[in-house]
């Protein structure tokens, strides 16, 4: 065991460990899903109950993944087995990795957009953009066919780059380096923004909170949502906690993380918002409410060029960040339950990803070659998103909530999170294992049973 424990690959200190997990949980998540759904979902109301799921659900999920993966220093398939010796259990691993499949097909589209934004603006496309043509130019993008595929390519390209190097000289560095500058980025726009002339407006529409406008299939977005911006439900924070250094505080960090990561989606909505008022724009524009208001924003503004391509590059380094720890899932299981290099395990996953993220990508936009064929009538692009996000990583928590809560030896937990005594943290422990065990389960399959339509009925019937 300790030999195992001192030989395998890990991050080197408490900071790697933060930046690397701010790294998974900050992405396109934040910046292109969250301002979209609220927007479509009405805005404060949606945004109060999304941060409550972090709270109530999404830290104590994202702790017993730490936990998983920290006491058995394995991937998220390898540590259920070692944890439990009823089999069933090993298939939450692989449930996991067939989300993160699901997730990156379309995340390495999206991403695509983002790189190809970057590239654009520096060629100056985005010169005398109007209401009108930032959506023109939006759809030009997706529609492609060829382009937004190479661009899918050169984003898996850099990430194989990354991972191949390691986890320390690869993961490591990269979201030591890039998380700060993201932050620092993330700022400035944000007070550019409220700076607008009518930005107010937007900041209202923020932070009001209107509660007719709740619904049970809203509930379940903002608990999915919650899931997909930690990371969580789908191994990936079983696989980085494996990393994490003996000493890391879990608890505490998966506090900082999530609330870190709240605050930059915070600053991305401010970014956002204020923009799509001040030029006219539809909140509920949906999934191109990014492409579409940033270009404007920064199109009439002094430096408006540099600040665009700040943005871009920022929501670059978020997507690369994410996508890194999405395809160290599959690496992981592959590197060490099949015995594969990590150099061939990382380009096996890169073309997977590549041939089926094809199908998302040519299917993104209305005017997609592929946009016609549906499943379940929903698209490619929508159907990997909703099997995600709604369906995979809410059951995924659930399990792993009543694994770590239920099953697993409560000495154990607490000698793990409690680094065998030395943190003295017990209080914490202790509030941590009473919501895990009787409210964050019950949430979940509250907001399962809601989204089969019961809850929708008493909802109206309440209102009479
Ligand atoms: N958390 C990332 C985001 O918000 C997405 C992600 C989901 C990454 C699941 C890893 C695992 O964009």
């Amino acid at each position: 065991m300790e030999n195992r424990r001192t030989t395998r690959e890990g991050f080197s200190s408490g900071l790697a460990v933060f930046f690397a997990t701010l790294g998974s949980a900050v992405g396109l998540g934040n910046i292109w899903k969250l301002p979209y759904i609220i927007g479509e979902s009405g805005g404060g109301a949606f945004l109060l109950i999304y941060v409550l799921c972090i709270f109530l659900v999404g830290i104590p999920v994202m702790i017993s993944e730490f936990y998983i993966g920290r006491k058995t220093r394995k991937n998220s398939v390898g540590a259920f087995k070692e944890l439990n010796a009823n089999p069933a259990w090993k298939s939450v691993g692989f449930a996991g990795i067939l989300s993160a499949y699901f997730i990156m097909f379309f995340y390495s589209d999206v991403a695509g957009w983002v790189y190809s934004y970057v590239f654009r603006v520096i060629r100056g496309d985005f010169a005398n953009i109007t209401t009108e043509t930032a959506g023109q130019k939006f759809n030009s993008t997706l529609l492609g066919p060829v382009s937004p595929i190479i661009w899918q390519i050169v984003v898996m390209a850099v990430v194989s780059v990354i991972l191949i190097a390691g986890v320390k000289k690869g993961i490591e560095k990269v979201t030591k380096t890039l998380m700060p500058v993201l932050f620092i980025l993330i700022i400035i726009c944000g007070i550019r923004a409220v700076t607008l002339p009518g930005s107010f407006e937007g900041i209202r529409f923020l932070f009001n909170v209107d509660f007719t406008k709740v619904t049970s299939s809203v509930l379940l977005t903002a608990l999915g949502l919650a899931f997909f911006k930690l990371s969580l439900g789908m191994g990936t924070m079983i696989t980085y906690g494996s990393y994490f250094t003996e000493d890391n505080n879990m608890i505490n960090t998966s506090i900082r993380v999530a609330l870190s990561d709240t605050l930059v989606s915070l600053l991305a909505g401010i970014a956002i918002f204020p923009a799509v008022f001040s030029f006219h724009m539809k909140p509920s524009a949906g999934p191109g409410l990014l492409f579409m208001t940033i270009p404007l924003l920064f199109s009439k503004m002094a430096f408006g060029n540099i600040l665009l391509i700040a943005f871009f590059l920022l929501s670059s380094i978020a997507a690369t960040t994410a996508m890194l720890s999405l395809v160290e899932v599959p690496v992981a299981y592959f590197t060490e339950e099949r015995g594969m290099s990590r150099k061939k395990a990382v380009i096996l996953n890169s073309l997977i990803i590549v041939l089926f993220g094809v199908l998302a990508t040519l299917s993104a936009d209305n005017g997609s070659v592929l946009s016609r064929v549906k499943i379940f009538g929903k698209t490619f692009f929508d159907l990997f998103d909703f099997l995600s996000s709604n369906v995979l990583l809410p059951a995924g928590g659930l399990l792993i909530a009543i694994f770590a809560g239920h099953l697993v030896n409560k000495k154990d937990l607490t000698e793990e999170l409690s680094n065998k005594g030395t943190l003295h943290n017990n209080r914490f422990i202790e509030a941590y294992y009473f919501i895990l065990r009787y409210i964050t389960p019950v949430l979940l399959a509250i907001v399962f049973i809601s989204s089969l339509g019961v809850l929708n009925y008493l909802f109206k019937w309440i209102r009479g």
